[in-house]
């Protein structure tokens, strides 16, 4: 594997265009010393989007998941607010909700490479949930919406950005969200001697 051409696909959702943080979020990418290789704006449809999230039992446990974990923090009953304790059913729940607040605006794609990129990406973007986003990262820095205000309103919690997240996401991204001629090769100036 090239270590320094691993890609990954961080996508700017409609709160964070609307909110005029593309050029901030970009930024970011670039100070760190990745390299952006492709950047779109779209108008997504929901079968992009459908395409786009995971449908595994394990992504849904995940997220439903991070829900209960903020029931708890904050000793709320889950059953009251989202009517169910189960992680899965939590889960399918958010990926209807997504469909809204992914299709709410346009998103800007970015593709991203370099060295460890999805895990430097992560790290630059933040946790999921806003109240967990350490300050420095773009949702602890922009972000202040949570998972239970999101349950309760029958909504997706909005945090501003996407970032693949792991090999398999970032594969399936590059594919859906750019065509092999948006994707670009260039040298940074400063290659020779970041690594
Ligand atoms: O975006 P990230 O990979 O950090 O989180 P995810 O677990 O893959 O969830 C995808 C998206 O679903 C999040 O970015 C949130 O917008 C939303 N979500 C939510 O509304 N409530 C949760 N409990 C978990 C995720
Ligand atoms: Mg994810």
């Amino acid at each position: 594997m090239k270590i320094k051409e691993e890609r990954t696909v961080l996508i700017v959702k409609p709160d964070g265009v609307k909110r005029g943080l593309v050029g901030e979020i970009i930024r970011r990418v670039e100070q760190r010393g990745l390299k952006v290789i492709g950047v779109k704006m779209v108008q997504a449809d929901k079968k992009t989007i459908d395409q786009h999230l995971p449908k595994s039992q394990e992504w849904l446990t995940a997220v439903g998941n991070k829900s209960l974990e903020d029931y708890v923090k904050n000793k709320l009953d889950p059953e009251k607010y989202a009517g169910t304790t189960d992680p899965v059913k939590i889960g399918k729940m958010v990926r209807e909700w997504l469909f809204e607040y992914w299709t709410s605006g346009p998103v800007v794609a970015v593709a991203i490479e370099g060295v460890h990129a999805i895990e430097m990406v992560r790290k630059i973007v933040g946790h999921t949930l806003p109240a967990k986003a350490e300050m420095g990262t773009i949702r602890g820095d922009f972000s202040v919406d949570s998972a239970i205000l999101g349950n309760m309103e029958k909504r997706s919690v909005h945090n501003i950005v996407h970032a693949s997240g792991n090999p398999q996401e970032a594969k399936n991204e590059i594919n859906l969200w750019f065509s092999k001629k948006e994707i670009h090769d260039y040298s940074r100036a400063e290659e020779d001697i970041m690594f």
